[in-house]
């Protein structure tokens, strides 16, 4: 597989923001970048970001495997990421979770046949003052009802994504709704 021009242009850029002796420190934005651009990163990208950062291959199997915001493989086109730690499940996330999977006719792991939703169970999001929480690839929600979760899932289906809620929400947020 080629590595697509425009990524290459990208790497000049994160490498041009560090030290000589510290472009380790674009790992982390060049590996995001790859996933946006291609979906995933797939095995010929991450060869190519360690050589491209000087790096080993062994320090960007970590990262990839280590942050559940990594996709170490290829998924749909919305991944969802649903918190399952203890702040989140003390506000309802365990029965919010049967609710997904329900509304998605998908187990954690799975990617529907349309190629859609990839549904995935991660630790902590940061999130745990507004639990229940989930992450569509980079969009957070909080708060969330059965009801917010619909809408979340109808939207994207609809081609019509609900707008992410704000880093800093208000209790009260509730997606597609202004907060007073
Ligand atoms: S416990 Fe769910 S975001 Fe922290």
């Amino acid at each position: 597989m080629q590595i697509p021009e425009t990524l290459k242009k990208k790497a000049e850029e994160f490498v041009f923001r560090y030290p000589e002796d510290k472009r380790q420190s674009a790992l982390i934005p060049l590996l995001f970048e790859v996933q946006r651009e291609l979906g995933w990163i797939t095995p010929e990208s991450e060869v190519w970001v360690a050589e491209t950062l000087g790096v080993s291959a062994i320090k960007v199997r970590e990262i990839i495997t280590f942050y559940s915001m990594m996709r170490a493989e290829p998924s749909g086109k919305y991944l969802i990421q649903f918190c399952q730690n203890i702040s989140c499940c003390l506000m309802g996330g365990v029965e919010l979770q049967r609710h997904i999977e329900e509304k998605l006719g998908l187990h954690p792991g799975e990617t529907s046949k349309d190629g859609l939703f990839t549904l995935k169970c991660v630790e902590c999001l940061g999130g745990c003052s507004w639990g229940p929480m989930l992450l569509v690839n980079e969009d957070q929600y909080f708060q969330l009802t059965t009801e917010k979760v619909d809408r979340i899932i109808n939207g994207l289906r609809a081609g019509e994504p609900v707008p992410a809620d704000n880093p800093t929400p208000l209790l009260g947020n509730v997606a597609g709704e202004k907060v007073s």
